[in-house]
């Protein structure tokens, strides 16, 4: 469990909290003062901290996507020296920034990451990815639209961009939600087998326009998107 709960002091924020002890002989439930070392923002379903050490452990075990043509985000098999290595290289980047997407239990149900980050533009660049076993929940746009008001209100950015496979019409519906636009596409390079089984399988017809085949791998049609301060603080007017 990697939830941080202590007494509370002036200046914590609460949350609502609903888990097990380590050991599973009782369970708390109600509004606990969560470490404000961590905490970043709270949405309607989830809330937002910052991605620490302990988070890659349960990364790691998130169960594989049953659909193949998301094994990109499946996490990778890493010792636990592998895990160090990880989260030091990603965490002590200057252009990154990441962010846990936590469930109302404590419980990590997915990663929200910026790269590319730029504090004199004021700009970044997104990735998200939720558990398999979470996505369709709701989880997703929750977690976007905490986060935008966090980036454009408190942290002051300028414009957040993403780019998104053509395929992926959930993403591309949760970005839309948002209020993401598109300004662009490109393709993108992957190496065998990735993406294989859209030439041989029938039900990938329909998004086999969106493939092509190189003379080192698949190269992937994706959606240039962004989101600007402006933008949003408009939404914000008509959205409450
Ligand atoms: C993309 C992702 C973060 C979205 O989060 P989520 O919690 O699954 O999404 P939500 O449940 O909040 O919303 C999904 C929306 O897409 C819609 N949707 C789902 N499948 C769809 C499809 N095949 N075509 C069109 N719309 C679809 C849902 O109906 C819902 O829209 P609605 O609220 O208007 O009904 C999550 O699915 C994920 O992590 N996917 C795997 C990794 C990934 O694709 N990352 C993004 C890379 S750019």
């Amino acid at each position: 469990m990697s939830i941080y709960i202590r007494q509370g002091i002036i200046g914590d924020i609460s949350c609502y909290i609903k888990a097990r002890s380590p050991i599973g002989k009782y369970t708390i439930e109600g509004y606990y003062n969560v470490d404000t070392e961590t905490f970043i923002a709270r949405g309607q379903k989830i809330y937002l901290r910052e991605f620490t050490r302990a988070d890659v452990d349960e990364w790691v075990n998130w169960p594989p996507h049953v659909d193949p043509l998301f094994q990109d985000y499946n996490p990778p098999r890493l010792s636990p020296l592998e895990r160090d290595i990880w989260y030091i290289e990603h965490a002590s980047r200057s252009d990154m920034m990441l962010f846990a997407i936590a469930d109302e239990d404590g419980k990590l149900i997915g990663r929200l990451f910026l790269r590319q980050v730029d504090r004199s533009k004021k700009s970044a660049v997104l990735g998200i990815d939720l558990r398999s076993d979470k996505l369709d929940k709701g989880y997703g746009t929750d977690a976007l639209q905490t986060f935008a008001r966090y980036y454009f209100e408190v942290l002051g950015y300028k414009v957040l961009r993403l780019d998104v496979a053509a395929f992926n019409r959930r993403a591309q519906r949760v970005y839309e939600k948002v209020g993401f636009i598109y300004t662009g596409e490109h393709w993108s390079s992957y190496p065998p087998p990735y993406f294989s089984e859209v030439f041989s399988e029938d039900k990938y017809e329909n998004i086999r326009g969106y493939f092509r085949r190189t003379g080192s791998g698949i190269s992937v049609k994706h959606y240039d998107m962004e989101l600007t301060r402006d933008r949003w603080s408009e939404r914000q007017k008509y959205e409450g």
